[in-house]
């Protein structure tokens, strides 16, 4: 059965406003040595109707806290592994120091079951982040574990609301049981896709906003696999920030493909009157629009806006191009199914960078960097998509800019993550200005977990 079908009928009746994801405040109290404190661990989840899943959440909940800190001011995060296994947590485009970046064996030990730590650190960067396990990733994300971080701007903008719109999909039966994660030949393609789509962890809900206000829309791609073309089609909006970093010079949004890990920020302004709606659509194809969420306009406090604040753009370092360094790397396609191992550390092999497949980690066995870089030194890497699937392709520790593509005309733009298309040569620039052992993988996790992984040494 068509579980959002049958959801999309219930879903005329949902008007409770997805405006209240849960915030997490500040532990207060003498001697806290942190602000917040997270935990992963088993929750039931009401993800369809009539069914209960048996997944994973920070604080047991779906959707997650948002975690809301500010740019320059440090923040301390104490998190509790929960869970029956080893776990960290990894704080997706936040340039914070490798220590921090909570990747197992890389930057920290695995945190075991029953045991905290302190995430510690200052964001530079003011933007849509999120956070996420980097162990056992299939499991651990596909069951949950995916949160949003928001870093506020120095000073506050008049936005007249600021929603998180997160999306995550998931593979599940009519009683809200979990489908098998991955499916290896779908591995070896675009990914395993999820049965159920839904945002802030509810199928097509109706997000409440102010009549007439200027709306900051923070949507994050969480999901293990899919790529959203997010579009409102007709209705006006802008796109103010890709991937957490604001830009230069706001354009109209027609559709913006967002892949796995990916965030896009767009500002609007809510049609004057109540019970007005704007729909938000994933756009296929030439006319395949696929609702996805919709605001609806209620009673606002104010007068109707008038103009879409600008965000300031973050201080990223810009890299020097005529002096930079030149490193090639290429995606490839295996094409052929390994044996699958008894250590259990990669069942499959079917991607590879440079000829390379991701070894794994296991037993704390750090395998060669991808490549060693200078820091302090500019760089440009060469990226080209040999396969006929496209791939979200994300480093850690840095923001670079993307420069070149044969695919579409690009202006200069900061991300964590870029989004080649199959076939793709891109160009990215950026100055290695961060020390430490850097992940270097496409966000589909599928395609993480059986090779297109690896990391840069920056010293
Ligand atoms: Cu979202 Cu290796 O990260
Ligand atoms: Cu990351
Ligand atoms: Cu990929």
């Amino acid at each position: 059965m068509d579980l959002s079908r049958r959801q999309l009928l219930k879903g005329s009746l949902i008007s409770a406003s997805a405006l209240a994801l849960p915030q997490l405040t500040m532990a207060l109290g003498s001697g806290a040595k942190y602000d917040y404190h997270i935990t992963a661990e088993p929750g039931l989840f009401d993800i369809v109707p009539g069914g209960t899943t048996p997944g994973l959440g920070f604080n047991s909940q779906f959707p997650a806290p948002v975690i809301r800190c500010r740019q320059g001011q440090e923040v301390a995060i104490k998190f509790t592994n929960k869970l029956d296994e080893p776990t960290t947590i990894h704080w997706h485009g936040l340039r914070i120091p490798i220590e921090m970046d909570g990747v197992p064996f890389l930057s920290q030990p695995p945190i075991q079951p029953g045991e905290s730590f302190i995430y510690r650190f200052t964001p530079p960067d003011a933007g849509t982040f999120w956070y996420h396990p980097h162990m056992n990733s299939l499991v651990q994300l596909g069951k949950g574990l995916t949160g949003v971080i928001i870093v506020e701007e120095t000073e506050a903008l008049p936005f007249d609301a600021d929603v998180v719109i997160g999306l995550k999909d998931w593979r599940l039966n009519q009683d809200g049981s979990f489908l098998p994660l991955s499916i290896p030949r779908n591995a070896a393609r675009g990914g395993t896709l999820g049965n159920v789509k839904t945002i802030n962890g509810m199928i097509k809900p109706v997000i409440e906003v102010p009549a007439g206000g200027a709306i900051r829309a923070r949507f994050a791609n969480m999901d293990n696999s899919r790529t959203y073309g997010l579009s409102f089609k007709d209705y006006p909006a802008v796109v103010l920030a890709e991937d957490g970093n604001a830009i230069e010079a706001p354009y109209p949004l027609v559709k913006r493909k967002t892949g796995s890990g990916m965030r896009l920020d767009v500002g609007f302004i809510a049609p004057s009157n109540v019970g007005d709606e704007v729909i938000v659509y994933d756009q296929k194809g030439r006319r395949g629009y696929y609702e996805i969420c919709r605001f609806r306009c209620i009673e606002g406090s104010k007068k109707p806006a008038t103009k879409i604040p600008k965000l300031p753009v973050n201080p990223i370092k810009a890299p020097d191009l005529s002096k930079a360094k030149k490193i090639n790397l290429v995606f490839e396609w295996a094409g052929a199914l390994s044996p699958t191992k008894k250590d259990g550390s990669v069942d499959h092999v079917f991607w590879t960078i440079n000829k390379r497949a991701w070894e794994g980690m296991m037993g704390g066995k750090i395998p060669a960097p991808i490549a060693t870089l200078e820091l302090g030194k500019s760089y440009i890497i060469n990226l080209h998509n040999a396969t006929p699937h496209h791939h979200p392709i994300h480093l850690h520790g840095h923001t670079f800019t993307v420069i070149k593509s044969n695919k579409r005309p690009i202006t200069p733009y900061h991300t964590d993550t870029i989004l080649l298309a199959k076939n793709e040569r891109a160009q990215i620039a950026f100055v290695a200005d961060n020390p430490g052992r850097w992940m270097f993988h496409c966000h589909v996790v599928e395609h993480f977990k059986t090779g297109l992984m690896g990391y840069i040494t920056v010293a």
